[in-house]
C-alpha cells in the first residue's frame, strides 16, 4: 500500500461488494499501471459516483469526497435513476404490476441445467451444515421449471412442487432434517434427454399458479450467495471458466462477471468457455427471475427500481448465455458489463 494513503474502512463498508473489492485492490495495487486500471474500473463500475475517480489519493477518493457523496437514500436513488437513464440501462417500460415468468430457457438446455441442479441438491442434502445452500439450489431448480419452455409440463410441475417443499422446510431449523430427506428423494429423479420424468415425477401442471413466491423465496441471500466466491459460501465456477490465476483463487461467479466486464475475452477463451459460460448466463438469469418475484423487503417504496434491476439481471443473463453459445466475445463483454452494472445498482439501493 502507498504511504499516507490508507484504505478508508468506512468507505469499504459503504461500498457494494464488487466495488469494495476493487477499492481494496486499487489500494493494494503494486504498480502504477495496475493502480490506474483498477481505479479506472472502480470509477466505471461505480457509475453512480464518478466523484470517486481521479482525486484524493490521486486515483481514489478521500474521506471528504465520501462525506460529500454520502447523500441520503432518496437522493442517491435519483442519481442512480439518472445514471440508469444516461447509460441506457433502464428496462423497457413495462406496465405489468405482478411480475410474470418469461420462458427463456431453451428446451435443449433445460434437461442439462436441471440435471446439474439435482446433482448439487444430492451433494448438499448429505451435509447438515448446508441448509441455506440447499434452499438456494432448490429455489433455482424451481426457477428453471418456471423459466423453461418445456413440452412435458407435468414433470416440470412435479419437480417444482418438491423443490418448493424442500426450500420451505430448509428455511426452519426444526424441519431442516426433513428438508434433507426430501431433497435426497428429489435428487433421485431421473430425466430423459428431453427433460421428461417418469410417472412418479408428474403432478398437476396448474400447481405453479398457487405458489406464494415471495414467501417461498424468503431470504434473498440464499439465491444470491451461490454467486459469491467459494470462500464466502458461493458455488464456485467450472475449471473452464477459471481463465486467470486470480479467478482460480476467487472462484466465484461475481468475480467472473467482473473479470469479463473489465476486458473482452480472446476468441480462444470465448471458444473454450462457451458451454460453461452459457450455463452461468442461464443461472444468473434464473436468479434474476426469482429475485423479481421476491420483491424488496427493504426500501419497499423503491419497488419499481427492484423490478427494473431484476429484469435487467434476467435479460442480461440471457444475453450472456446467447453470446457465450455463439462464442461472440464482443457480446459477452457487453452483457457482462450490463450485469455488473445492475449488481452494483441494486446492492447500492437495497443491500
Ligand atoms: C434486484 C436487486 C438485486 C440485483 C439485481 C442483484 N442483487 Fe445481489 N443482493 C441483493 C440484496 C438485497 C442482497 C442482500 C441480501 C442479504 O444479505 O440480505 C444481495 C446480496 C448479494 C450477495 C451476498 C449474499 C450473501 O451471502 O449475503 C452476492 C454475492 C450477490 N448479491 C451477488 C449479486 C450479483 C453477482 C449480481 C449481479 C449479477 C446481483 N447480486 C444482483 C439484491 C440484488
Amino acid at each position: 500500500m502507498r504511504e499516507g494513503c490508507f484504505p478508508d474502512e468506512e468507505l469499504v463498508q459503504w461500498l457494494p461488494m464488487p466495488l469494495a473489492q476493487l477499492y481494496r485492490r486499487a489500494h493494494n495495487a503494486k504498480t502504477a499501471l495496475e493502480r490506474h486500471n483498477t481505479a479506472f474500473f472502480l470509477w466505471e463500475a461505480s457509475l453512480v459516483r464518478p466523484s470517486l475517480g481521479g482525486r484524493g489519493c490521486r486515483t481514489l477518493a478521500t474521506r471528504s469526497d465520501i462525506k460529500g457523496a454520502a447523500m441520503n437514500h432518496a437522493m442517491r436513488l435519483s442519481v442512480v435513476l439518472f445514471v440508469v437513464a444516461l447509460f441506457g440501462l433502464a428496462a423497457p417500460a413495462g406496465d405489468d404490476k405482478t411480475p410474470t415468468w418469461k420462458p427463456f430457457l431453451p428446451p435443449d438446455d433445460f434437461p442439462d441445467l436441471t440435471k446439474r441442479s439435482l446433482e448439487r441438491i444430492r451433494t448438499l442434502a448429505k451435509d447438515d451444515g448446508s441448509a441455506n445452500a440447499l434452499r438456494g439450489e432448490a429455489l433455482i431448480l424451481a426457477g428453471y421449471t418456471m423459466s423453461a419452455n418445456v413440452k412435458d409440463v407435468a414433470s416440470a410441475a412435479g419437480l417444482r412442487r418438491k423443490a418448493i417443499k424442500v426450500a420451505t422446510l430448509a428455511a426452519k431449523k426444526e424441519t431442516a432434517d426433513e428438508a434433507r430427506k426430501l431433497a435426497a428423494d428429489l435428487a433421485m429423479v431421473k430425466l430423459d434427454a428431453k427433460g421428461k420424468g417418469d410417472a412418479k415425477t408428474k403432478t398437476d401442471p396448474k400447481g405453479g399458479a398457487t405458489i406464494d413466491w415471495p414467501a417461498a423465496i424468503g431470504d434473498i441471500a440464499d439465491i444470491m450467495t451461490p454467486l459469491a466466491s467459494k470462500a464466502k459460501g458461493g458455488e464456485g465456477i467450472h475449471a473452464d471458466l477459471q481463465y486467470t490465476t486470480k479467478l482460480k483463487m476467487q472462484n466465484g461467479t461475481e468475480a467472473l462477471l467482473i473479470a469479463l466486464s473489465a476486458k473482452q475475452l480472446t476468441a480462444a477463451n470465448a471458444k473454450k468457455m462457451a458451454r460453461e459460460l452459457e450455463i452461468v448466463g442461464y443461472r444468473v438469469a434464473t436468479i434474476g427471475a426469482l429475485t423479481r418475484r421476491r420483491g424488496p423487503h427493504k426500501n419497499k417504496e423503491d419497488a419499481k427500481v427492484w423490478d427494473e434491476q431484476s429484469v435487467i439481471m434476467r435479460d442480461s443473463g440471457i444475453d450472456l448465455a446467447v453470446a457465450a453459445e455463439k462464442k461472440d466475445a464482443a457480446s459477452i463483454f457487453a452483457a457482462s458489463r450490463k450485469l455488473v452494472g445492475t449488481c452494483v445498482l441494486c446492492h447500492d439501493a437495497f443491500k
